[in-house]
C-alpha cells in the first residue's frame, strides 16, 4: 500500500484482517542477557496472535532490551509480512530537532505511525514530527487522555485556552488540537469511555481513537466501542496469557462487529 495515508492504511488493513485489535507487544523485565529469549518469546506470540490482529504496537518494553535497528526492526519485519501495520509508543515528547531525529530513526526502521505527547505544544516541538511524517508519508497520533489513574493531574485538569478565550478540561482543548493538526489517530484511554465520548463528539469521523487499558487495566471493550473507539489497543491479556492465540481470537470476537 504506498501511496497511502496511514489512515487509511489502518482502516483497509483492518477490514483485510477482520479485527480492531492492535497488539501491545510487551512482556515483563527479564535480565539483559536473556534478550534473545525474550526476542523469541515476541516473536512467537506474533506468529500466533496475527490473524486475530490488525497491527502490533511496541514501545520501551523491547526497544531497550532488543535495540531498534536489531530485535525491533526484525519483528516489524515480521509483522509486515504478516500484513500487520506498526506502531512506535516510546511517547515523542521532546524539543523539536530532537523530536525531529527521534521520528527520522523511528520511521527509517519502519513503524507506519508513532505515539507523541501533545503536551509539548506545535512549534519546535510537534512541528518537526509532522514535517517528518508528511515527507515520509507515516503517521503521527496524539495522546488526549492517557488510561492510567493519575491521567487527571495533567490531561484533565481544566485550563484557559488562549485561542479559544475559555476554560475547559485540557484533554478536550487536545482533542480540538489534534483536529487542527491534522494528527492521523487520537489516543484515549478505554478506562474513561465517557472521555471517549467527548473526545469523538469533537473529532467526529475525521479522526480516528486509539484506546488501551482493556483487561489488565480494567477497560471494557463493548463500552470503549460504543463510546466512538475505532482500534482496540491490548497488551498483557494476550501476550501474559497461557493461549494468547485463544485469548486474542476471543477479544477480536468481542470487539469486531463487521
Ligand atoms: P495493557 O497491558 O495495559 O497495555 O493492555 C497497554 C499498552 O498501551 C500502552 N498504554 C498507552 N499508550 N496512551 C498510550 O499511548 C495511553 O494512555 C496508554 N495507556 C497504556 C502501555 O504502555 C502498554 O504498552
Amino acid at each position: 500500500m504506498p501511496n497511502m495515508s496511514f489512515c487509511t492504511k489502518m482502516q483497509q488493513t483492518s477490514k483485510d484482517k477482520e479485527s480492531n485489535i492492535i497488539l501491545a507487544l510487551d512482556f515483563p523485565f527479564d535480565k539483559p542477557e536473556n534478550r534473545n529469549h525474550l526476542y523469541s518469546k515476541a516473536e512467537h506470540v506474533l506468529e500466533t496472535v496475527h490473524p486475530y490482529i490488525c497491527a502490533v504496537k511496541i514501545n520501551h518494553h523491547l526497544l531497550l532490551p532488543l535495540g531498534l535497528f536489531d530485535g525491533v526492526q526484525k519483528l516489524i519485519r515480521k509483522a509486515y509480512d504478516k500484513g500487520l501495520m506498526t506502531i512506535m509508543d516510546c511517547k515523542v515528547n521532546d524539543i523539536g530537532s530532537t523530536n525531529q531525529v527521534i521520528a527520522e530513526y523511528y520511521y527509517a526502521a519502519g513503524f507506519d505511525a508513532l505515539i507523541a505527547n501533545p503536551f509539548i505544544g506545535w512549534e519546535e516541538g510537534l512541528k518537526s514530527i509532522f514535517d517528518v511524517a508528511h515527507k515520509l508519508q507515516r503517521g503521527v497520533i496524539l495522546l488526549v487522555y492517557m488510561s492510567h489513574k493519575g491521567a487527571f493531574e495533567g490531561y484533565g485538569q481544566t485550563i484557559y485556552d488562549a485561542e479559544e478565550s475559555g476554560k475547559m478540561p485540557q484533554y478536550i482543548a487536545f482533542a480540538k488540537k489534534a483536529l487542527k493538526y491534522k494528527a492521523d489517530g487520537a489516543v484515549v484511554g478505554a478506562t474513561y469511555p465517557e472521555k471517549i465520548r467527548e473526545v469523538h463528539a469533537i473529532l467526529r469521523e475525521k479522526i480516528q481513537i486509539y484506546a488501551p487499558g482493556i483487561g489488565a487495566q480494567g477497560g471494557e471493550i463493548k463500552a470503549a466501542l460504543e463510546a466512538g473507539a475505532s482500534y482496540l489497543i491490548v497488551g498483557r491479556t494476550i501476550t501474559l496469557a497461557e493461549n494468547p492465540a485463544k485469548s486474542a481470537k476471543e477479544i477480536r470476537k468481542l470487539a469486531w462487529l463487521g
